[in-house]
């Protein structure tokens, strides 16, 4: 009996033992899991279907007939980032190197759209859309920053942009800069998914 008790008390003890040891790990594992592998990836995806809509509103034309999309699409903003859109691209991407790049690609664009906002105040266009683009790349910015704290932080160098000089050319900027934004937003979300494909992370 007094045995039974003692091997009891032993077992008790040690599961007890165990038992913190195991709420200790638990801690240690959410501790040091938390900010490296958990990215927010739904609220950067959030922030990109944001921007899709905003940029649709970019150049506030209920309609813009083809004819003249086709005379406004040339590239005059060469500054503007090229994303890379082949399948090897999606099936070779690095969580370090697609962040940063993603991060890279929307400081310019950032840049882009407060150059375009200044551009369409000078004019005394409406500038409420080209706000609500910067506000949301600002937001994505910053997560991804978040996320890359250890790696890097500065942003691109202001591009070089042109002056506009009529209401036509600021229109012809803002259809390209829409267009631009809409092909960014849906690379970066394919970008996402993949990346968040490979990471242990559930959604959050
Ligand atoms: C974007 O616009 C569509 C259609 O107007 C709407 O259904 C959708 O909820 C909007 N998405 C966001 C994230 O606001
Ligand atoms: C991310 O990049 C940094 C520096 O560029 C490197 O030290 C680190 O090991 C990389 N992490 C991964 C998971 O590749
Ligand atoms: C806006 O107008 C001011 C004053 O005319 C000018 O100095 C500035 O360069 C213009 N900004 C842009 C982005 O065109
Ligand atoms: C973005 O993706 C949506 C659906 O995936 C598609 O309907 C739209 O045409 C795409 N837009 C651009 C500019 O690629």
């Amino acid at each position: 009996m007094i045995c039974r008790l003692i091997v009891f008390a032993v077992i008790h003890d040690s599961t007890h033992c165990l038992l913190r040891l195991l709420l200790l790990a638990q801690l240690l594992v959410l501790s040091s899991s938390r900010p490296t592998s958990c990215i927010r990836f739904g609220q950067m995806s959030h922030h990109l279907d944001m921007l899709v809509n905003i940029s649709k509103k970019l150049h506030e034309l209920v309609s813009i007939n083809a004819e003249l999309i086709g005379h406004i699409q040339a590239n005059r903003l060469h500054s503007l980032p090229h994303m890379h859109h082949t399948l090897k691209h999606f099936s070779s991407l690095k969580l370090n190197e697609s962040l940063s790049e993603l991060f890279s690609y929307s400081q310019s664009f950032k840049l882009h759209v407060e150059w375009l906002k200044t551009v369409k105040e000078n004019f005394s266009l409406p500038s409420q859309a080209a706000e609500g683009a910067s506000a949301q790349l600002r937001h994505l910015s910053d997560l991804l920053s978040t996320t890359l704290q250890q790696v890097r932080a500065e942003g691109p160098r202001p591009p070089p942009l042109p002056v506009a000089s009529t209401t036509f050319e600021v229109l012809q900027y803002s259809v390209e800069i829409s267009e631009r934004l809409q092909v960014f937003a849906n690379w970066s979300k394919r970008v996402l998914k993949s990346l968040q494909k490979k990471s242990h992370c559930g959604r959050h």
